[in-house]
């Protein structure tokens, strides 16, 4: 299947089969993510798991459409970062560090930029800036899967206060972002049998 094919195959989901996804196709799911770009490198978000079937039923409350959530293999929970501070900055460096082997000394003036750049941020701006990453790799998981035929509903339509408080999140620091229900769709979905809704070329696309 081509990157293309992919994408018209791919649609949001109503009801999942209730199959489990096999560990190593949600292993190449989950490194999508991981490989995602993001700005300045910082990767301000984690990726949560959900694959319990305890903690999927406790979460179902938390949808405005639950049966994705009753009939998914597993749930991502996508949290976005509200604050980032020195502390955060020094350990990406550390990081760096180590993997590239480059003495800490050499990044000086690349942290220092970073420094500047996120220290004049509004905690406001920040979260923004936090959640328009985390959107890339809800993007990236999304068409790994469909690479993958594994079937997914994006979900921004939830109580973020009721999952923070499930998943022992706290809201002072992180948010709830948008969450991705994955699995096999259900031969009951009517939704797969629609055509697709898009803007035509013209009204879509600019050529300049
Ligand atoms: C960020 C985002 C949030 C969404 N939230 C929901 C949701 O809460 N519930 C739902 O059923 N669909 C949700 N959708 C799916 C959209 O309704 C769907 O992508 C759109 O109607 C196009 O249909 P298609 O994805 O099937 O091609 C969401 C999609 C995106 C990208």
């Amino acid at each position: 299947m081509n990157y293309l094919e992919a994408l018209s195959r791919r649609y949001s989901v109503k009801k999942f089969n209730k199959e489990i996804i096999p560990q190593e196709t949600l292993h190449n799911i989950l490194e999508s993510g991981k490989l995602s770009a993001s700005s300045l490198g910082l990767q301000p978000y984690k990726i949560l798991i959900v694959e319990s079937e305890e903690m999927k039923q406790k979460l179902i409350p938390a949808f405005y459409n639950p049966s994705q959530i009753s009939t998914c293999s597993h749930l991502i929970v996508i949290i976005s970062k509200k604050t980032i501070d020195e502390s955060y900055i020094r350990g990406y460096f550390n990081h760096i560090s180590e993997v590239r082997d480059i003495p800490l000394e050499n990044l000086d003036l690349f942290k220092k930029s970073i420094n500047q750049h996120i220290v004049q941020k509004s905690q406001d701006e920040i979260f923004n800036w936090a959640e328009k990453q985390s959107y890339i790799v809800l993007a990236n998981l999304m068409y790994a899967a469909a690479i993958e035929n594994i079937d997914t509903c994006p979900m921004e339509g939830f109580r973020e206060d009721m999952i923070e408080k499930i998943l022992g999140i706290n809201p002072e620091t992180e948010k709830v972002t948008v969450t991705l229900a994955i699995g096999y769709r259900s031969e009951e979905d009517a939704f797969q049998y629609m055509k697709k809704v898009r803007k035509p070329n013209e009204k879509l696309f600019k050529f300049i």
